[in-house]
């Protein structure tokens, strides 16, 4: 069932061209919310505070992605509403 699950689009309204900034992306539940966008076609703005893991995550698991453009990082505060909009400002 599992495996169903996995291969059913999650996300078809990724058919628009979106970049999806992912917050926490370097996180346990922020990563899997990377891959499954990732998986899906969309462009991912991996947003997280910490830098240096970020980096190395995205080596080590979507380097390809990196290479096509398909991820990016952003170093992002998002502990409040102006770091949120200057998150945004960055990724646009
Ligand atoms: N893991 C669970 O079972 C679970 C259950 C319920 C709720 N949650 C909540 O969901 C969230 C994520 O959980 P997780 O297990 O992936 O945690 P995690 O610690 O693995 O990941 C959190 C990520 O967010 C980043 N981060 C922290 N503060 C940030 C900030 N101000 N701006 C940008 N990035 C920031 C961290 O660097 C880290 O990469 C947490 O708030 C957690 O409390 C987790």
């Amino acid at each position: 069932m599992a495996d169903v699950l996995l291969k059913v689009k999650a996300f078809p309204f990724l058919s628009f061209k979106k970049v999806i900034i992912v917050c926490g992306g370097a996180g346990g539940i922020g990563s899997s919310i990377v891959q499954r966008f990732l998986n899906d076609g969309a462009s991912v703005a991996l947003v997280d505070v910490n830098g240096e893991y970020s980096k190395q995550l995205i080596e080590s698991n979507w380097s390809d992605y990196a290479k096509e453009g398909k991820i990016c990082f952003y170093l992002g505060d998002i502990s409040s509403r102006s770091k949120c909009f200057s998150v945004i400002d960055k990724v646009s």
